[in-house]
């Protein structure tokens, strides 16, 4: 038994998280029969605890480790940790940041043309049997159009540069402007999402961005716009968006990602208009082996007593 111990709350890329198990003594809760009783086990000793996106940590778990240290997460948006909570007990929360900005915008853009050229659609045409009795209806073009960015952060700079190179103009929104970028800012969501073709959702989730893409906003958008989410479900008011889309209020949507992952409005199945993803934006192996490295490798910094490589700044 190695003497550093590691609390997984869930898996992640496998060949990582065995190289996890040959470094640390590694307790799975995802797999314990009674994870009640696991915590309790270590609790006494407990110094690091692995989790995910799906997984998450919260305060009672923390609560129930008085030893935790630091809190190591596969995926660069914590949303599902208590921040707070761990900054309270002086716990140091690390995640997976620009590793993963090529593949999740590569994902992005991926969805704006599948939707905006209705690529899912004509695939399920050509399937059916029904290109033998007509042509598909016309779709939008993607160039001359602009592209708004909720969220020019890491992953919102990679979406940009190409969407760029497929001649869309680019505008974006976040809390304040950013010194040295020449695209035109929108202090308003609304106001952005009025003057843009496609709204592009690539902020972190939490209580601050909760549904701020609303009625409102997807209405400013209109029937000719395409919302665009790769950031997290909760985000995007899920019941507005599928009642503006069934009112033909908003044009198209393209997502990544969902209120209540795994399970997604059943409504959206039957809307042509719709391109559906199941949080895959990271999904490759070269970027799921970086971030699973990545989120090893900072639990072997703690315990060598070096700084950790990525840890979470304040928001
Ligand atoms: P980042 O570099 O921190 O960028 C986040 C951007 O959002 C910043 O430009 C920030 O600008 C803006 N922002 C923050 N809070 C905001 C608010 N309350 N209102 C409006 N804008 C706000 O993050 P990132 O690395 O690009 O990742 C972004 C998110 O993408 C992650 O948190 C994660 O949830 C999601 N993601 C999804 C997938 C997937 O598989 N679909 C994969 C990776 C990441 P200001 O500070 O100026 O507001
Ligand atoms: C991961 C993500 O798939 O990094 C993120 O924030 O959403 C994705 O890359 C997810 O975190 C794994 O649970």
């Amino acid at each position: 038994m190695k003497s550093d111990e590691i609390l997984s709350v869930g898996p992640f890329y496998a060949p990582s998280y065995a190289s996890m198990e040959r470094d640390f003594t590694v307790h799975k809760l995802w797999q314990a029969k009674d994870p009640a009783a696991l915590v309790k086990e270590v609790s006494g000793r407990m110094r690091a605890l692995q989790t995910s996106g799906s997984y998450g940590a919260d305060a009672k778990l923390m609560d129930a480790l008085p030893k935790l240290e630091i809190i190591s997460n596969f995926g660069v948006g914590v949303d599902s940790v208590d921040l707070e909570a761990a900054r309270q007990r002086g716990v140091i929360v690390t995640n997976t940041p620009d590793v993963l900005n090529e593949c999740v915008a590569d994902l992005a853009m991926g969805l704006t043309i599948a939707t905006m050229r209705r690529i899912s659609l004509g695939d399920r045409f050509v399937r059916a049997g029904s290109w033998l009795k007509g042509a598909l209806p016309l779709a939008q073009k993607v160039g001359g159009r602009t592209m708004g960015i909720l969220g020019y952060g890491r992953i919102g700079k990679a979406i940009a540069k190409r969407a760029e190179a497929f001649g869309m103009h680019i505008a974006y929104h976040g809390r304040t402007p950013q010194a040295g970028v020449s695209y035109k800012f929108y202090p308003k969501l609304v106001d952005m999402a009025r003057d843009c073709d496609v709204l592009m959702v690539i902020c972190p989730g939490g209580a601050a961005t909760h549904h701020i893409v609303n009625a409102e906003v997807l209405a400013a958008l209109g029937p000719e716009g395409t919302l665009i989410n790769v950031a997290r479900g909760s985000v995007v008011d899920e019941a507005a968006l599928v009642k503006a889309l069934a009112d033909g209020k908003l044009g198209a949507a393209g997502l990544d990602v969902f209120e209540d992952e795994p399970r997604v409005p059943e409504a959206l199945f039957a809307l042509d208009q719709v391109v559906l993803q199941p949080h895959v934006g990271s999904a490759t192996n070269e970027t799921r082996k970086a971030m699973g490295d990545l989120t090893v490798d900072n639990l072997r910094a703690h315990f060598a007593g070096k700084p950790v490589l990525t840890p979470v700044g304040p928001a």
